[in-house]
């Protein structure tokens, strides 16, 4: 079987004509693996979940899907195809309650039957989503509402989930927890991972690849442990000092 990828090829975005975000970005992302992507402010890197979810004018190159061209299908399209999208900063719906916030997850789906299924399969992920169910959103604390976030839109079941910054603002216990769950999730239920980082290391630890982006174009690429120990990477990327890389 021909391995399933996402893919971007020689990508060229941009929101307003004649400024071009995106300078040509390549890349695979291979569905068994975690990726991520680091790299300073205005690098692009929101931008380019943004081209894959159709949400910026690619202008040039293309986007794949396990083959299957998607290059500036609308978001809800590439949703039902597999791919999902959690955007940078808390975007639940803070007065609904926890259990209201997966049901809208889910509001693509016409068989509700399936929805209360999935949510019962989130709540055995995230216990204590269940144990919060009928609690408003905003009452949640930030590591819970990111746990909400991605529960919401794992209701969709899919194959491959963008995340954008998900440790951004958490303590470091609960960016632990969630670097952990997004690993399960990749190791049990086969879902490809792209992630956004500004927690470059852990970023880079927690991934099987990474990519650094810098001005719009990728600046340098490789397994994530080896990009962490890149002396040029350390340099220019992750503030020049020794970093500690752990046993993986
Ligand atoms: N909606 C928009 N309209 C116009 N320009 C935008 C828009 N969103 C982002 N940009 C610009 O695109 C560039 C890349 O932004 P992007 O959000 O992709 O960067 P980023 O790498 O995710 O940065 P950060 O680390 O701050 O989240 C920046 O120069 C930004 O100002
Ligand atoms: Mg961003």
């Amino acid at each position: 079987m021909a391995i399933e990828t996402l893919s971007l090829n020689d990508v060229e975005a941009s929101y307003q004509r004649g400024v071009k975000i995106l300078k040509g970005i390549s890349l695979s992302i291979i569905r068994k693996d975690i990726s991520c992507l680091i790299g300073p402010n205005g690098a692009g890197k929101s931008t380019v979940l943004k081209a894959i979810m159709g949400l910026v004018n690619v202008e040039r190159g293309s986007i794949t899907l396990d083959g299957e061209e998607i290059t500036n299908s609308k978001a809800n399209q590439t949703m039902r195809k597999g791919v999902s999208y959690v955007p940078q900063g808390r975007t639940v719906f803070p007065e609904m309650t926890v259990w209201e916030n997966l049901r809208m997850g889910g509001f693509i789906l016409k068989d509700k039957s399936k929805v209360e299924e999935r949510i019962e399969l989130i709540y055995e992920m995230f216990p204590i989503l269940r144990d919060y169910r009928n609690r408003k959103a905003f009452t949640l604390s930030g590591g819970e509402q990111q746990m909400l976030e991605m529960g919401r839109v794992l209701v969709l079941d899919p194959r491959y989930m963008l995340v954008d910054e998900p440790s951004l603002g958490l303590a470091p216990m609960i960016r632990n927890m969630i670097f952990e769950k997004i690993g399960s999730l990749n190791r049990e239920k086969n879902i490809g991972i792209l992630m956004v980082e500004q927690n470059a290391v852990q970023g880079l630890q927690t991934a099987h690849f990474g990519y650094v982006l810098d001005m719009g174009r990728i600046r340098f690429r490789g397994r994530g442990v080896e990009l962490l120990k890149d002396k040029r990477v350390r340099q220019l990327y992750l503030g020049g000092g020794e970093i500690k890389t752990g046993d993986s």
